[in-house]
């Protein structure tokens, strides 16, 4: 992954970047298909000249991308600004069709982006809103417990493949097979997880698979990928105007054609991160799993070196995980480790990280939550060494 560090124009500023998990850095590539696209000339989708087509062309060239690299179908990715402002649409096109007495179950483990707006939806429709708990001591998701929150009154089961700050990875194939025995449709958060290794929507078992590009090399768009027949069956708000067929229809307004422009190249860029040959998804497949080796075998060291710490807490110690650390220090406050890092010119995130309900069932939200560093594919072996020494300081 040497090499694929070197490609990251932004890594060479002096800083070792943890923050991947809040946002990615991009490669060359993706900046030259921004500016390249812009170069060339766009036009507004539609229109009846070379400069709309070669919007349109993007468009298509996107959904293509994004479906080959969570495992989807093009014509069932929608593309939007973001998960959440996509989320919030989906949950309100699903409550039209709910009323008293369904039910929805979500966790206590996800971003509130996949909480928050099935929660909203659920009051306006009368749904009632089951909890999946997290085992606080390991962070973990029990698949278990789903056998008594479902119930053929449930209609979805909103669940994350990875939590953006334990890391954990829930058996979201086990949820998703007990979710579809009672009827029930799927929601999977897979804004954490797509960075971290190879995606197969449909061995999830995730009937909608949200994503976003700026957490694995690409700008800010985000994705939910879904069966279109399953999409052809919901009815989002829409202008009168806008297209009416499948996924367009859950698209609002004019799209950032330049950016999608840059969705492309990042999944280009992840596809070509191994040597491996084959089709644009078999590529993806390897690349993503060579990068997940790489990262987990760099948070062995980072992982080992927290807990040797005896000022320092980690949170979380699911047996599936993605390279995400959480932990306080003992006498400082989260924020005040973050600060102490950047003057190490070392970045990490620190607070809720909007994990709202696992840190307030933790118990550290009040208190500032904790800090999160967190490993990507370009990290390597300097950018852990200077956090462990940055953290090893803080010692009173
Ligand atoms: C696990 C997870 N889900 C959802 C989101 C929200 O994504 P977006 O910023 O695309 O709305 C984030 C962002 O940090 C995340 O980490």
């Amino acid at each position: 992954m040497r090499r694929v560090r070197a490609l990251y124009p932004a890594l060479a500023d002096g800083y070792a970047y943890l923050d991947g998990a809040a946002g990615t850095q991009v490669p060359q590539v993706v900046v030259d298909a921004i500016a390249g696209a812009y170069r060339r000339g766009i036009g507004n989708a539609g229109g009846a000249f070379p400069a709309s087509g070669r919007s349109a062309a993007i468009v298509a060239e996107c959904r293509g991308a994004v479906a080959d690299l969570v495992g989807g179908d093009p014509d069932g990715v929608i593309l939007g600004p973001n998960m959440t402002t996509l989320t919030y649409r989906l949950a309100s096109a699903l409550a039209a069709g709910w009323s008293a007495g369904d039910e929805v179950v979500v966790s206590r483990l996800d971003h509130d982006a996949n909480v928050r707006p099935w929660l909203q939806v659920a009051a306006r429709s009368g749904a009632t809103v089951r909890w999946a708990e997290v085992d606080l001591a390991t962070g973990e998701l029990p698949v278990g417990q789903y056998d008594a929150l479902l119930s053929p009154r449930t209609r979805l089961v909103a669940v994350t493949a990875a939590s953006n700050v334990l890391g954990t990875r829930p058996d979201v194939a086990a949820i998703a097979a007990r979710a579809h025995a009672v009827g029930a449709l799927t929601y999977v958060d897979g804004v954490h997880a797509a960075a971290h290794g190879p995606v197969d929507a449909g061995a999830l078992g995730a009937d909608f698979f949200a994503t976003s590009a700026y957490k694995w090399s690409g700008p800010h768009v985000g994705a939910v990928v879904a069966d279109p027949g399953l999409l052809a069956t919901l009815r989002p708000d829409k202008l009168a105007s806008s297209p009416d067929q499948v996924p367009e229809r859950f698209e609002q307004g004019t799209s950032p054609f330049a950016d999608l422009a840059g969705v492309v190249a990042a999944v280009e860029h992840l596809a070509s991160m191994d040597a491996a040959a084959g089709t644009r998804r078999e590529r993806l497949l390897a690349s993503m799993d060579a990068a997940e080796a790489h990262e987990l075998a760099l948070f062995e060291v980072l992982l080992d070196g927290l807990e040797a710490m005896a000022h320092v807490t980690t949170y979380g110690k699911a047996a599936r995980r993605t390279a995400t650390a959480y932990f306080t220090v003992a006498g400082l406050t989260p924020l005040e480790v973050a600060e102490r890092l950047a003057a190490r010119k070392v970045n990490v995130w620190n607070g809720h990280n909007y994990a709202w309900e696992l840190t307030g069932a933790l118990g550290i939200r009040d208190a500032g939550s904790a800090v999160r560093a967190g490993l990507v594919h370009y990290n390597d072996r300097s950018d852990v060494d200077r956090l462990l020494e940055g953290v090893a300081e803080l010692e009173r």
